[in-house]
């Protein structure tokens, strides 16, 4: 392992935010410093041979089209070794087709994992063990990929088995994006928002503006929830769907770092 990583992340509802603090700790001990960067802010050109280390959420079983308009835009590398940690619930089916597209650019995808976390988009009530079971074995997972990495092991395996189905088409179409930003409409809350602007500076894909001194969510949504979860009031709602509520990840996080 060198002794800088590029890393480079997303996190919509704060879970991969979490691990990737907790990772970059770890790290640190090992005396590995890290360069951080957001993938909504694109890939900064750098000379160096560091290794490339990437985090993000899953999403429709793939990830959120910007997230894999990012992976596509790296450019070409002559073996620059990848470590990638994907956060999810329970399923997808994204570490093979990322591992063919590193490969198709000259990358040597080395170490991947899967982490379990707490869902944040909640149809109805949580259930604080299940998320607490979840929390500990995501930090003892994330601790133990650090280390694997550390002492130069590769492994490369999915462990939560998805639809390759709905994955392609998260990848290669628009239908699932679309049918979700038709199904699942975002609106605020007049009377609880504060007019903060906060989801308009955040929104990865520019989705939101203001009209009439109201956010407008329009149709170019790519369901990272980065806004409804970062809300400071909670005034981002699904439309028509009243049980459904967010949580940033900052509300376990007393649980988590353990
Ligand atoms: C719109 C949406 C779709 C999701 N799709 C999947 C999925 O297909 N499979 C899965 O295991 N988890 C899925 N999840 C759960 C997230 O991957 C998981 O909560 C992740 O840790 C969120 O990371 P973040 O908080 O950094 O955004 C989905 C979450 C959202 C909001």
């Amino acid at each position: 392992m060198n002794s800088t990583v590029d890393f480079y992340y997303f996190s919509g509802t704060g879970n991969t935010k979490a691990i990737v603090d907790f990772v970059i700790k770890v790290l640190k001990i090992h005396n590995v410093r890290t360069s951080l960067n957001r993938m909504d802010n694109g890939y900064m050109p750098s000379n160096s041979a560091n290794d490339l280390w990437l985090a993000f959420p899953v999403n429709s079983q793939a990830v959120s089209p910007f997230i894999w308009r990012f992976f596509r835009s790296l450019p070409q590398s002559n073996g620059t070794r990848v470590y990638v940690i994907a956060t999810l619930n329970n399923s997808s089916y994204i570490l093979e087709p990322l591992s063919t597209l590193l490969k198709n650019k000259g990358y040597l995808p080395t170490l991947a994992c899967e982490i379990s976390m707490p869902n944040n988009m909640l149809d109805g009530e949580a259930s604080p063990d299940d998320d607490q079971n979840r929390l500990t074995a995501a930090y003892k997972k994330a601790d133990t990929f650090v280390r694997k990495a550390i002492g130069g092991e590769s492994s490369w395996n999915s462990e939560y088995a998805g639809s390759r189905a709905v994955s392609f088409l998260s990848r290669r179409t628009v239908l699932p994006w679309m049918s979700m930003r038709l199904m699942l409409r975002l609106r605020t809350v007049p009377s609880k928002c504060m007019n903060c602007e906060l989801c308009v500076l955040q929104c990865p894909t520019g989705n939101i503006v203001v009209v009439d001194d109201l956010p407008y969510h329009g149709y170019k949504c790519d369901y990272c929830m980065k806004c409804a979860a970062n809300c400071p009031r909670s005034a981002i709602v699904v439309s028509g769907k009243d049980n459904i509520h967010f949580r940033n990840a900052r509300m376990h996080k007393s649980t988590m770092e353990q």
